[in-house]
C-alpha cells in the first residue's frame, strides 16, 4: 500500500496540463488525484480493475469515463481495506452506489449529526447517498476488501460551477429536501404505480440484494420472455432499472431516440454470462463493438447507438441500468427496436457459436424469426 500511495502522490504532484492543453475543471480535478481513469466502451470486471491509492480519501480508487458517459457523468470505483472506516465526506450531489463485493455499512447524517442512520449492505446492494448529507463508509469484514461503484453528475456540475469546494464539504443544507415522514427514507422499498411501458416501480433509497430480487414484471417490448423492475429514488433526479432475461436467449436490439443528446445509461452486470453488441445508428460502416460480460462487467451504450444483449449461459442474466438525471430521461424519447427477422445474420451466428463453445444450444423459438407477433412465455406464466 505504501508504494502505491507514494506512486499516486508523486503522479499528483507531477501532473500539470501540457503547454496549450485545455483541461476542463472536472478533468483537472481528476488528473490532480493521480488516480487511473478507465476509458473505452467497457470495463471487463470492476471487481478486479486496477486502482490507485487516494491519500485524501484513505482508499484505493479509479474513475470511469466510458465513451457513452459523454464526460458528463462520473463513474468511480472505491476499494475499502478490511475493517476500515473511511473519513466522513459531505457531497453536494446525489450519488447512486452499487456494491460490487464485500459487506459493510454506510452512516449518514445531516449538519452536525441530525437524522443519523446506518444502512448495512452486502454484495449486489444498491443505495442512494442523498445530496448534502455527510456519509461515512465502513468495511465490516476483517479479511475481505469492499468494492463499490459510484455514479453521479459531478462532471456536469463542475462544468457549470468549477470550484470543488462548492460540491464537497459545503455547509449548505437544503431544508426539507426529503420529507422523511412521506418517503420513509431508507426504510424498506415499496411498490408504487409506474409509467408508460413499466407498470410497477419500486421506490426507496436502498435495495439490499439485486441478485435475488424477485419482484419483476414482464418486459414484453424486447422479446426473450424477459422481465424488468424499475427503481425510483424519492426526491432524487436519478432512477435505475434491472432487466432479467432467460438462459440461452437474447433480447431485441434497440436504440433510444430521436431526441436531444443524452449520456447513455451505465449498465452493470449483476449475474449471468453473455455479450452485448452495439454500434452507432448513423454509420453503417462502423465496426460493431462486441462486449463480453459476466458479473462485474460495466458498459455504457452511447447516445442513440443500437445495443442488443445475448445470454449465452445456463442461468438467467441480470443487469442494472443506472440512468443519468431525469433531464436526460430515455422515456422522453422513442425506442426503436430491430425485429429478430430483420437482424444481420452474423448476429445470430455469433450467439449460436458462443453457446456451442459452452456445449449449449439456442433456446430461441424458431418462430420468432418469422412471426413478429410471437407470444413469449414469461416467468409468471410458468409460475401460474
Ligand atoms: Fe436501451
Amino acid at each position: 500500500m505504501a508504494e502505491a500511495a507514494k506512486a499516486t502522490e508523486s503522479a499528483r504532484l507531477k501532473w500539470k496540463p501540457a503547454p496549450g492543453e485545455r483541461v476542463g475543471p472536472y478533468e483537472y480535478w481528476v488528473r490532480q488525484t493521480g488516480l487511473p481513469v478507465l476509458r473505452g466502451h467497457y470495463v471487463a470486471d470492476v471487481r478486479t480493475a486496477e486502482l490507485g491509492w487516494w491519500a485524501e480519501r484513505e482508499c484505493s480508487a479509479a474513475f470511469v469515463d466510458l465513451q457513452g458517459q459523454g464526460s458528463l457523468m462520473e463513474g468511480r470505483i472505491t476499494e475499502i481495506p478490511p475493517g476500515v472506516t473511511l473519513p466522513p465526506l459531505k457531497f453536494g450531489l446525489d450519488e447512486v452506489v452499487y456494491v460490487l463485493k464485500g459487506r459493510g455499512f454506510t452512516t449518514l447524517w445531516r449538519g452536525d449529526g441530525e437524522g443519523k442512520r446506518t444502512i448495512e449492505w452486502g454484495p449486489h446492494s444498491l443505495m442512494l447517498l442523498p445530496r448534502n448529507y455527510t456519509h461515512q463508509l465502513t468495511n465490516a469484514q476483517g479479511s475481505e476488501t469492499v468494492r463499490l461503484l459510484h455514479y453521479n453528475a459531478l462532471p456536469m456540475a463542475m462544468a457549470a460551477v468549477p470550484d470543488p469546494s462548492v460540491h464537497f464539504d459545503n455547509p449548505y443544507l437544503q431544508p426539507g429536501m426529503i420529507p422523511e415522514e412521506e418517503t420513509e427514507f431508507f426504510a424498506a422499498a415499496k411498490m408504487v404505480p409506474g409509467r408508460r411501458r413499466i407498470s410497477v416501480m419500486w421506490s426507496g433509497n436502498f435495495f439490499p440484494d439485486l441478485a435475488v430480487w424477485d419482484q419483476l414484471r414482464r418486459s414484453e417490448s424486447r422479446g426473450a420472455g424477459g422481465s424488468i423492475v424499475q427503481f425510483y429514488f424519492p426526491g432524487i433526479p436519478f432512477n435505475a432499472h434491472m432487466s432479467v432475461f432467460p438462459k440461452q436467449t437474447y433480447k431485441k436490439t434497440h436504440r433510444h431516440g430521436p431526441g436531444p443528446f443524452r449520456p447513455g445509461a451505465l449498465l452493470v452486470v449483476v449475474s449471468g454470462e453473455g455479450h452485448t453488441i452495439m454500434w452507432p445508428h448513423d454509420d453503417e460502416d462502423a465496426e460493431k463493438v462486441v462486449i463480453p460480460w459476466h458479473e462485474g462487467t460495466i458498459f455504457n451504450p452511447p447516445d442513440k447507438w443500437f445495443h442488443g444483449h445475448y445470454n449465452v449461459g445456463v442461468e438467467p442474466a441480470r443487469y442494472i441500468a443506472i440512468q443519468p438525471p431525469q433531464h436526460f430521461s430515455e422515456h422522453k424519447s422513442i425506442s426503436i427496436d430491430v425485429e429478430y427477422a430483420d437482424e444481420e445474420s452474423w448476429i445470430r451466428e455469433k450467439f449460436e457459436a458462443e453457446l456451442a463453445k459452452r456445449g449449449l444450444t439456442s433456446l430461441m423459438p424458431p418462430e420468432v424469426y418469422t412471426d413478429p407477433d410471437y407470444q413469449w412465455t414469461y416467468r409468471d406464466d410458468e409460475e401460474s
